[in-house]
């Protein structure tokens, strides 16, 4: 199905399963022990496990001194290292190499396997390796690295800063202006779920289960990676202890578990131990944003510049943080710029809303600044430079935007006129206390995504697609879809994801990933009416699917029926034509924020939180908003707490584990509240439903500061905004 022109009215309209608070299928496997994991299944016999050994320097050269003594370890089996794994290939999504050496790229870059019969002599084993490293000079310092760093695009090729208008004359002759800069630091994913894989190879072909976002780029990339057709993998991820972006990408424990199996000759298990995985795989990067507003006396912006910095390895990209300044706010005068800077610490990639998550928690700091030096309402000052078209190319259109609205009717349910402007003002008892809002904002990106659809004759419908559910209800929103299409209740729907052995989805990422793959699943379940009412004698055009029956005027057959001689299948994919390109898709919402502040120390308790969220259809309100408070928690970590330390003399995370790397818990978070607007977005798919995951992040820290200003009347803008900063 080719999506191009409009959705008009269809099946999903009706709305009487999609758009129900309907429970997760999978809540009671998880809950209850039953849903299995990566590092769980018992298909694969008699495992051996592996022991992943990491480098201890951040760059240069290594040598192994005593392998010979590490495989006479009691119990161990093989150990792989470069030396004999033989040439690996080079997977496109992976910045670094997943196996070091002897060339070494970052620190606890992976250079080592130990696969022995338990996990304790694997790691026994792994101990007694000794490596002698020749250390190279890397560079692990932003600042100084972004001193000789050049513009780059959003892909990391050399660019040049955006202009539209004439940026510098028009920020000059501003009347009211802000200049400052903001620094984010490098962020962890923090999955619950370590990285994990087991492999099992039979001859030639390889199964592997691990806990991937993206089945069919990661069966790719381990394919390359191994020299071996892609159709010989099978890849297995059902289900998906979160990923946040970590996992979008062929990590070390599916390469290492795959070369151990062979060298073993038996299925092995590898998982990364929780203080590998910081410095092991993907994070973050840190930012450094400067930020220019200019506007005239009335509030209107006359001039918006956004510059970030950030770092990567070599080969690596940008952080994006400037994408939500392109759309986001009115202004005839522009510059938007990137900056990289090659650095030696370990791969800077995708986390949860990457560019808008961090870009937004400078942008809308700078937002309430220039409402203060206005002498405005922060809410005012962002509706009354709101824009309807894309600021660079006005004849573009946002399919929908309702960020006015979302910001309005988030100030009267949060009771924001309670709010004194003048900041330092509240207090109860040792807190001062505080209100923030924000802007959030973050681009919707659609994906080709396909499904099959099988019905039997007992009326049973059960859909296969590679799409993931890492912890956010694709399993369920995927039964709604084609419940609602194919006229029958979500009990009647079995569906199965996570395998290479089902059509290719989008997978699950960009929060992209509800509104495609459902849109996929929407496809088939259209040919898989086609071929029922084939079946049965029904114009397929007219022909009404309800209630488990096929209708067409007085006429009506069990939907089983057409499955009686066998079960019927329909598949197909949801492909997107110029639409996405005529009209510009975004989702808009609006945080809200109250903090105390204690007096005396400085901590910062956040007391309640709203968040107001416009993105198109809402599939199921109840897993879209678990996925939003979600993102507000995340977000409260960005503010408050989440920072990776680096060691700027030896190139590493320093904190490397959940005791040391911050994360909000319940205990921080006492009351959230999401609302969704009434939306149906008809340009962006059929569903009608735009992504909503990491909307609900892009804003929130800068929220949470600007409380926290309102509070104190002290201005951060280096986060995380720690107690410390406040004394
Ligand atoms: Mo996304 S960066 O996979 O949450």
């Amino acid at each position: 199905m080719k999506f191009d022109t409009p959705a008009q009215t269809n099946p999903i309209d009706k709305m009487a399963v999609v758009g129900r608070p309907v429970d997760r299928i999978d809540g009671p496997l998880k809950t209850t022990g039953t849903a299995t994991y990566a590092y769980e299944h018992r298909e694969a016999i008699n495992p051996a496990y592996g022991w992943v050994i990491g480098s201890a320097i951040a760059k240069g050269t290594l040598r192994w001194l005593n392998l010979n003594e590490v495989k006479a370890a009691p119990g161990v089996i093989a150990v792989v290292t470069a030396q004999d794994a033989g040439p690996l290939g080079k997977a496109g999504r992976n910045t670094a190499k997943l196996l070091g050496g002897p060339e070494v790229d970052h620190y606890h870059q992976a250079i080592g396997v130990v696969v022995a019969e338990t996990l304790e002599q694997a790691r026994a084993a792994a101990a007694l390796a000794r490596v002698e490293y020749v250390r190279a000079g890397g560079q692990f310092d932003l600042v100084q690295a972004l001193a000789t760093a050049s513009v780059v695009d959003d892909s990391g090729k050399p660019s040049a800063p955006e202009i539209v208008g004439t940026f510098d004359t028009a920020f000059a002759a501003a009347p009211v202006k802000l200049d400052a800069e903001y620094t984010t630091p490098d962020h962890s994913h923090a999955m619950m779920e370590p990285f994990a894989s087991i492999a099992v190879w039979n001859n030639d072909e390889l199964t592997v289960w691990t806990s991937n976002q993206m089945i069919d780029w990661g069966r790719g990339d381990l394919a390359k990676t191994l020299n071996m057709p892609k159709e010989k993998i099978r890849f297995l991820s059902p289900y998906i202890g979160g990923g946040f972006g970590g996992k979008l990408w062929l990590r070390v424990d599916a390469v290492l578990a795959a070369l151990g199996a062979k060298a073993a000759g038996r299925a092995v298990k590898v998982t990364l131990p929780r203080p590998f995985m910081t410095n092991n795989s993907t994070h973050r990067p840190a930012t450094r944003q400067r930020i220019r507003i200019g506007a005239s006396l009335d509030g209107t912006i006359t001039a918006i510049g956004h510059e970030s910095g950030s770092g990567d390895l070599p080969g690596g990209g940008p952080e994006t943080a400037t994408a939500q300044t392109r759309l986001l706010y009115a202004g005839a005068n522009r510059l938007t710029a990137l900056r990289l800077a090659v650095l030696d610490l370990p791969e800077g990639n995708a986390m949860r809303a990457p560019g808008e998550a961090p870009g937004m928690m400078a942008l809308e700091i700078a937002m309430d600044e220039m409402a203060e030096k206005l002498g405005m309402d922060p809410v005012a000052f962002r509706i009354k430079n709101d824009t309807q078209v894309d600021p660079a190319k006005p004849e573009r259109r946002f399919s929908q935007r309702q960020l006015v609205r979302c910001l309005t009717e988030g100030a009267e349910r949060f009771g924001w006129s309670r709010r004194n402007p003048k900041p330092g003002q509240a207090r109860d008892g040792r807190w001062l206390t505080g209100m923030g809002v924000a802007a959030a904002f973050r681009n919707h990106l659609n994906g080709t995504s396909a499904a099959r659809v099988h019905l039997d004759a007992s009326g049973m419908v059960t859909v296969e697609t590679d799409m993931t559910d890492i912890g956010t209800g694709s399993y369920t929103i995927i039964a709604q879809t084609a419940a609602e299409t194919m006229g029958v209740p979500v009990e009647a729907v079995s569906v199965k994801l996570g395998s290479s052995d089902f059509p290719v989805s989008v997978g699950s990422g960009g929060q992209w990933g509800a509104a495609s793959s459902t849109a996929g699943v929407y496809a088939a379940c259209v040919k898989l009416r086609e071929a029922i009412a084939q079946k049965l004698g029904f114009d397929p055009a007219s022909a009404l699917f309800e209630g488990g029956f096929v209708r067409s005027g007085n006429r009506s057959a069990r939907l089983g029926e057409a499955a009686a001689q066998g079960r019927l299948t329909g598949e197909d994919k949801i492909e997107y034509g110029e639409l996405g390109k005529t009209w510009q898709l975004s989702t808009f919402g609006a945080h809200f924020v109250e903090v105390g502040v204690d007096a005396y120390t400085g901590v910062t308790r956040i007391r309640r939180m709203l968040a107001v969220c416009a993105a198109g259809r809402i599939i199921n309100p109840k897993s879209a908003r678990s996925q939003v408070i979600g993102a507000m928690t995340m977000g409260v970590g960005s503010a408050l707490m989440e920072e990776l330390v680096v060691d700027k003399r030896f190139g590493f995370f320093v904190n490397h584990d959940l005791a040391s790397y911050e994360v909000p818990v319940h205990a921080d978070i006492p009351h959230q509240e999401v609302i969704f607007l009434d939306e149906a977005d008809d340009k962006a798919n059929p569903m009608k439903a735009k992504g909503v995951g990491e909307l609900g992040l892009c804003g929130v820290g800068a929220a949470v500061a600007n409380a926290i200003y309102n509070a104190t009347g002290v201005r951060i803008r280096d986060y995380p905004l720690t107690p410390d900063k406040y004394l």
